[in-house]
């Protein structure tokens, strides 16, 4: 499973890419805003951080605007991902897009049957965002399972991006279930190389070498 960061922020950006584990970055409007830094300005600069793809939301509400503005973001660098939301817009930019041969996120998925549209109309990725469907009562990573499904019944190449992901446990999940790319906000991805034990088994490690005055 790929790994993607789920950030507009620069510093965290290039902790990440420093790990050498980040395949790709996704973005919306609220992180961008969230920013401080110009749009296309950050975009550049995402793109010579991380060398992958890179999701960058339209704002356009109206397919011909989306269409406009994704041909636009697709200009600025060969690795920049359109993104739009799954709306009847949304849907008819996707497969515009996707027949000029720009490569497109569809965002805000919450049933397979979105899920099913957006891979009709050709979507590199679709974006099913498990922490909000969480947050209100409904299973999340039961979504996941329901597109894989979807998919494989009708041999979709539409990729599986999870998004909204909230906690490792959705990153374990993701990776059960065979998705094709978690999207990770920098602070959970932090805590994937981290379990209490390791700590606790290496403390005694040092604390027994430093007791028997070894050196390499
Ligand atoms: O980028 C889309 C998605 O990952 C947002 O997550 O935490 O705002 O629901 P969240």
């Amino acid at each position: 499973m790929k790994i993607f960061i789920d950030s507009a922020n620069l510093d965290e950006l290039e902790k990440a890419a420093q790990t050498g584990m980040i395949d790709g970055v996704t973005t919306n409007p609220s992180l961008v805003a969230k920013s401080g830094v110009s749009f296309e300005k950050l975009l550049m600069r995402i793109c010579e951080l991380v060398p992958g793809p890179i999701s960058a939301e339209v704002t356009a509400l109206d397919a011909p605007g989306m269409i406009e503005e994704g041909r636009k973001l697709s200009k600025l660098h060969s690795n920049i991902v359109v993104k739009v939301p799954l709306t009847d817009a949304g849907l008819k930019a996707t497969r515009i897009l996707s027949q000029d041969g720009i490569a497109t996120n569809v965002t805000l998925c919450f049933s397979p049957i979105q899920a099913y549209l957006a891979a009709k109309c050709g979507a590199t990725y679709v974006s099913p965002f498990v922490g909000r469907l969480d947050d209100i009562g409904v299973a999340g990573m039961q979504l996941i399972q329901d597109i894989r499904k979807v998919y494989q019944n009708y041999g979709f190449t539409t990729q599986i991006l999870v998004a909204s992901v909230r906690h490792p446990e959705h990153v374990l999940q993701s990776i059960m279930m065979g998705a094709d790319v978690a999207t990770i906000p920098y602070n959970v991805f932090t805590k994937l190389a981290q379990h209490p034990l390791t700590e606790k088994g290496l403390n005694q490690f040092m604390a027994d070498w430093k007791a028997a005055g070894l050196t390499l």
